[in-house]
């Protein structure tokens, strides 16, 4: 089958077409003939190698999200239950590069039966494969953060996919938002319901303060903005890290480290993200598609900055 992906870690250019044995789906497990594969920034950080060495050998193959058509279903075992599942089902799967069953710019993907769903009626397989490790992430941040309906939460890096999909979820929450935005984006923001909108920068802690001047209850920094977000925090409050920043000595607010590796087997959880899409919840933006053979080209306009919803790589 045909995947993209390094065989050494490097730069966009490493990038590459490869011819690599077709998997099959064994027991527990389904196969999915992928349509669409997000590009997500740790999809760089895979290109590079920054995850440290591979459990598989190369080509290396970045991606964590994939969406397409179930053809082959493995037998049930006692802990991972395919009966559920057809051939033909449109799904959207989470995908883990460099372990178990490799990253997700991949013709055919075997996946655990738990680490899948059926996409969101009405939605295409390109717009579903934008859903799954964002959406794991915004449920998992706001989790660890714990907020009560009415407290306050602050999100840095609002106009991104997963600082979207973290207001969208957290206002389904009952939480009071406030995010960021350039002035481009606030729009943009808003409609993802935030009820504030202070201006990016590297004084956002401040702006936030002239808001709250006592600071806000919890705080997810997709921006990783690391101190110059956590001072918008009140004493005693938490502070979501995507980007395991340990935090600052002496400071009484919590860091939560989020790692959404981690939820590889919630496909409970991305039920719950295909409901929060059809209940009107969650948006799904597609900022362009790109064919699979053109990664290189959209891992670098991701780097450029600015994209707007996600690029996807179609097989
Ligand atoms: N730990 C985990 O499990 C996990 C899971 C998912 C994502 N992540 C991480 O979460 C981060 C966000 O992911 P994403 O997919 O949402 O990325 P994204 O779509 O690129 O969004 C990031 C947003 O932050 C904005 N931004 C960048 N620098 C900023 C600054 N100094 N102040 C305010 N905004 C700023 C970007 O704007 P511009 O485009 O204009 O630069 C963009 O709108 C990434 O670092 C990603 O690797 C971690």
């Amino acid at each position: 089958m045909r995947v993209i992906g390094v065989q050494e870690y490097g730069g966009p250019e490493a990038l590459a077409a490869h011819e690599v044995p077709e998997p099959h789906a064994g027991p527990g497990q389904v196969r999915i003939a992928v349509a669409a594969a997000a590009v997500n920034p740790t999809d760089t950080n895979a290109r590079e190698g920054a995850y440290g060495e591979s459990e598989l050998p190369p080509p290396h193959v970045p991606g964590m999200d994939a969406a397409g058509v179930v053809d082959e279903v493995g037998e049930p075992t006692a802990e991972l239950d395919t009966s559920r599942r057809h051939v033909g089902d449109e799904v959207m799967a989470i995908a883990l590069p460099q372990r178990g069953h490799g990253g997700a710019y991949v013709q055919y993907l075997v996946a655990d039966a738990d680490s899948l769903a059926t996409i969101p009626a009405g939605r295409s397989l390109v717009e579903a494969s934008t859903l799954p490790m964002n959406g794991l992430t915004a449920l998992q941040a706001l989790d660890k953060l714990g907020l009560e309906p009415g407290q306050v939460l602050a999100v840095t890096g609002a106009a991104g996919t997963l600082g979207g999909y973290v207001v969208e979820l957290a206002k389904d929450r009952g939480l009071t938002v406030i995010a960021d935005a350039a002035d481009k984006d606030r729009d943009r923001v808003l409609g993802f319901g935030a009820d504030h909108v202070v201006p990016r920068g590297d004084d956002v802690a401040a702006r936030i303060r002239e808001i709250y001047p006592d600071g806000v209850d919890g705080l997810v920094d997709a921006a990783v903005q690391n101190e110059l977000a956590l001072p918008a925090v009140r004493s005693g409050g938490g502070f979501a890290t995507v980007r395991r920043w340990p935090g600052v000595e002496g400071s009484d607010v919590t860091v939560h480290s989020v790692w959404v590796f981690d939820d590889y087997h919630r496909g409970d959880r991305l039920d719950d993200l295909r409901r929060a899409v059809e209940d009107g919840v969650l948006t799904l933006a597609v900022a362009d598609t790109l064919p699979a053979e053109q990664a290189a080209d959209a891992h670098r306009r991701l780097a450029q900055g600015g994209t707007r919803g996600r690029l996807v790589l179609t097989f």
